[in-house]
């Protein structure tokens, strides 16, 4: 009779062992269980939707799978472009160009969730935006690269880097530096005031001009190793409006590594977004020659030169599409103020 009490104790053994592993199994699963609970409850996650009505210029994204999060890393938020899904959006954007020019319309006929955001964007000056009569009283909220945006989309910024560097300000200097400043330009027109300070300042200093107007287009790849040659770039606007900064400066001058010399809004704008030494602005002086003469004295000294180097260690530039702030703007919609119309477009300038 000892065999089977043998068995019978192994038996009470294993029975025993699986009631323990069963036990911890569901300890950890409730806690595991737990936790998500209280995540969730921290975070107070709730998913957006931002509808995109219509692509700006036709420069579509293709928004499969979890567009904002795998782009960006922005959970919560869901991108849409398919206008029929209009009554789930929480926020509808629609870029200006397409409405002026009549290519597309705002849904005023469908019914609007009264929670529901519209969105005006344009990163365009306001010389190029149209009249905006007929858009009065639609808009809750403005998307532009002007400070006081309700979505703040400026064209680039800079970033703080995480702890000052300390490498030789010549390493930030690119090395085939050939010719002493240029310009890429795609409409040299006379009505633009940037035109006429471009005339007197060739006058002074030499000039490489790239870009369409001059039919030498650079493409994305050749744009800036080509900038990147020049001691200076002429980053000017060709409409001046307030905090209207744009590519000239975020990307071909920062991008490239020529110093900037900027033409636009006034010194205070550029330094609400840039480091004050990262750049020389032509109002600095009072007329182009002492302008020309300047750049020409910088370029021979090196050590000045490279002073206008030193954000460099603190702050790293990075260019801004729009659509990545609109999917980091997520998480903010639930705290905006909960009602605004813009009676007036023409204020958002
Ligand atoms: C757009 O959304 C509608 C309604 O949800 C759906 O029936 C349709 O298939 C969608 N179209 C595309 C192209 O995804
Ligand atoms: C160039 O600018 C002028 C003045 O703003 C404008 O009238 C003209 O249409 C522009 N040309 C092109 C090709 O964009
Ligand atoms: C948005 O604007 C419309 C006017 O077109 C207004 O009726 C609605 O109450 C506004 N909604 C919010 C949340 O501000």
């Amino acid at each position: 009779m000892r065999y089977p009490s043998h068995q019978w104790i192994l038996l009470k053994f294993i029975l025993v062992g699986l009631i323990l592993v069963g036990y911890q199994l569901f300890q950890l699963l409730s806690l595991l269980n737990g936790d998500q609970t209280i995540t969730n409850a921290e975070a107070g996650t709730k998913t957006h939707k931002i509808l995109v009505w219509h692509w700006p210029f036709r420069n579509s994204f293709n928004l499969d799978g979890d567009f904002c999060k795998d782009k960006f890393g922005v959970p919560n938020c869901i991108m849409m472009d398919n206008q029929s899904r209009l009554s789930e959006a929480d926020i509808v954007i629609f870029h200006n160009r397409e409405l002026i020019q009549g290519q597309q319309r705002l849904p005023v006929n469908l019914k609007r969730p009264e929670k529901q955001r519209w969105v005006w964007m344009t990163m365009e000056s306001p010389e190029s935006n149209g009249d905006l009569k007929p858009f009065n009283g639609y808009f809750n909220w403005t998307m532009t690269y002007h400070q006081d945006a309700d979505i703040y989309s400026p064209y680039g910024s800079m970033v703080p880097k995480e702890s000052e560097t300390h490498e030789p300000l010549e390493s930030f200097i690119p090395k085939d530096n050939t010719d002493l400043a240029c310009w890429v330009v795609s409409n040299l027109s006379q009505h633009h005031e940037r035109t006429t300070i471009y005339e007197k300042l060739k006058t002074v200093i030499p000039i490489k001009v790239y870009g369409e107007a001059v039919n030498k287009r650079l493409d994305d790849q050749t744009l800036l190793t080509t900038i990147s040659r020049c001691s200076f770039y002429l980053a000017f606007e060709y409409s001046v409006f307030r905090d209207y900064i744009t590519n000239q400066l975020w990307l071909n001058a920062y991008m490239s590594g020529a110093v900037p010399v900027v033409f636009g809004p006034y010194r205070e704008d550029y330094e609400a977004v840039a480091q004050p030494d990262s750049f020389i602005h032509v109002n600095d002086f009072d007329t182009i020659e002492e302008l020309g003469e300047f750049l020409k004295t910088l370029a021979a000294d090196r050590e000045r030169y490279a002073s206008y180097f030193n954000w460099r260690r603190k702050y790293t530039v990075e260019i801004k599409h729009w659509v990545e702030t609109a999917c980091k703007f997520c998480p903010k919609i639930s705290s905006m103020p909960p009602y605004k119309v813009y009676e007036d477009l023409d204020t958002w300038q």
